[in-house]
């Protein structure tokens, strides 16, 4: 067994969870034809899980990198009785160049790391080709909603925006835009620390 697998006692749980999508090949199935959102970096699935709460008619889809993060998403689905919803381990980058064009409703993206260093670039999945794939994977009339305390993110997304004209509607806030949704895990922390967050609705 590879060290890391001896180490991380998760990795055994997420693959055996029912809610944990374990390929993309069978997960795009889950959502055609559904009123569909995803959550990019859910973290441990506050959010997700609030959400499909409060939009039962959704199917939601979380994607993170660690793996007690997913363990607890898919446990909090399964508590809800999500079960047309899922959570899998991806790289984000990854996954939005490999989903279907035209194919989600909403695309939430929430409080990704800043990485604020130029040596730690590589981490950062806010970039110009994200930013393209994005609008690339929504439906017509689907939205990017963003929330962060990043304030250079919600700026490069609203240049990106002016300079490629992709989404003809556009709402930006300092503050949050989506008060009535739920929050997520880090957005409580930094409220509770008085940081102030930036958010962005682009409509395509
Ligand atoms: C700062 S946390 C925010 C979590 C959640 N959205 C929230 O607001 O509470 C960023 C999340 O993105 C995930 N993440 C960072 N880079 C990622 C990548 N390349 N692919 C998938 N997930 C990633 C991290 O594991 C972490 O859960």
């Amino acid at each position: 067994m590879p060290f890391i697998e001896a180490r991380n006692h998760y990795i055994e749980k997420v693959k055996s969870h029912a809610l944990v999508g374990q390929d993309l090949a069978n997960l795009w199935s889950i959502y055609e034809g559904k009123t569909s959102f995803v959550d990019l970096g859910c973290g441990n699935g506050h959010f997700l899980s609030e959400y499909l709460k409060l939009h039962p008619e959704m199917a939601g889809l979380g994607v993170d990198k660690r793996f007690k993060r997913i363990f607890k998403t898919a446990e909090k689905l399964q508590r809800n009785e999500s079960l047309q919803s899922r959570v899998i381990f991806w790289d984000v980058p990854t996954f939005v160049q490999d989903s279907p064009a035209e194919f989600w409703d909403e695309v939430w993206m929430q409080f990704p790391d800043p990485w604020p260093k130029d040596r730690h670039e590589k981490h950062r999945m806010v970039t110009k080709e994200f930013f393209q794939q994005i609008y690339r994977i929504l439906k017509p009339g689907g939205r990017f909603c963003f929330r962060s305390d990043c304030r250079s993110y919600w700026e490069f997304f609203q240049i990106e925006n002016s300079r490629r004209e992709f989404f003809p509607i556009v709402l930006s806030q300092k503050g949050d835009l989506f008060e009535t949704e739920p929050k997520t895990l880090f957005q409580r922390r930094f409220l509770q620390a008085g940081v102030p967050i930036y958010s962005l609705q682009l409509r395509k």
